[in-house]
């Protein structure tokens, strides 16, 4: 596998990081997850956006962004993608001795790092939908920010693995904020309902493109929380995320939605981003 750290394309196992490198020692990073359709990066510009706002936000001072969409094809030749691409992209603070929680006091170089793999569709789970749990959200305060600092994630998200669900969504205070790595949708009288953008959760790119749809075709939306105690008064839900795509909800917890199928409105989503993605 060939992938681009710090300036260089190398195989895998001639990377070096360091162990003193803030990203091992702290998670002091973000990162970004983009795939192609038709071999074309989906939305680049949103992520590129979104990357940049990440970390202007933790104050990680990186500006070689123009070279970065061309590095990510690059590495889908040199890695011979046969049909659709992953792209992962991280970028720490940058490796700095002594160890110091604040930032270190002489200028560091940030660590860069892009790998790019075959991306595996999941057809199945977006036929038949998917299985979610509930869980407390007990995240910091800054969701917003694509942090590599996962950890609540990374139980919440085991959590869903250990009971048999595709993934866990997230409540705070007895609101729904968002599912581990997706963003949660709820369709009630044909008005879709997700979390309003704020500090609690990720704006997905996803869901930023099933808003465009819900203007396009003039779908009522709204972009509020939705109380864990009324999901039963909503008729259908789903997830989005970029390898998720709009992926249906049919249970939660011990809930079957709707004897197990798909929604109507969910379905037509999904049709219409099918073929925005075969058309992209
Ligand atoms: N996760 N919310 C969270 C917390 C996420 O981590 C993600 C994406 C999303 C959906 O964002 P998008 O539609 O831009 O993919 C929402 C990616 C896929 C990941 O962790 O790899």
């Amino acid at each position: 596998m060939i992938c681009f750290f710090n300036g260089q394309f190398l195989d895998l196992s001639e990377i070096k990081v360091s162990p003193f490198d803030r990203g091992f020692i702290f998670a002091d990073g973000v990162y970004e997850s983009i795939r192609t359709y038709n071999k074309k990066l989906f939305r680049y510009k949103d992520h590129l956006d979104r990357l940049k706002r990440s970390l202007k936000e933790i104050r990680i001072d990186f500006k070689e962004f123009d070279s970065l969409e061309n590095i990510i094809y690059e590495l889908m030749i040199k890695n011979d993608i046969e049909d659709e691409a992953l792209a992962y992209l991280q970028i720490t603070r940058g490796s700095a001795i002594p160890r110091t929680h604040s930032f270190p006091k002489e200028k560091i170089s940030p660590t860069i790092f892009i790998s790019v793999q075959n991306l595996k569709e999941n057809t199945e789970e977006q036929t038949k939908g998917v299985k979610v749990i509930l869980q407390e959200d007990v995240r910091w305060l800054r969701c917003d920010i694509k942090s590599t600092s996962l950890l609540p994630v990374i139980l919440a998200s085991q959590k869903a693995t250990e009971e048999n669900a595709a993934e866990t969504i997230l409540v705070r205070d007895g609101m729904i904020t968002e599912g581990t790595h997706t963003n949660f949708f709820a369709v009630k009288d044909e008005t879709i309902f997700t979390a309003p953008p704020s500090r609690l959760i990720l704006e997905g790119i996803t869901r930023k493109v099933v808003l465009e749809f819900c203007n396009k075709f003039r779908i009522d939306y709204r972009e509020e929380f939705i109380n864990k105690d009324h999901l039963k008064s909503f008729n259908e839900f789903f997830i989005t995320s970029t390898t998720k795509e709009i992926t249906p909800v049919t249970s939660i917890d011990y809930w079957t939605i709707n004897d197990g199928e798909p929604g109507k409105i969910t379905k037509s989503l999904q049709a219409v981003f099918k073929k925005l993605a075969e058309d992209y």
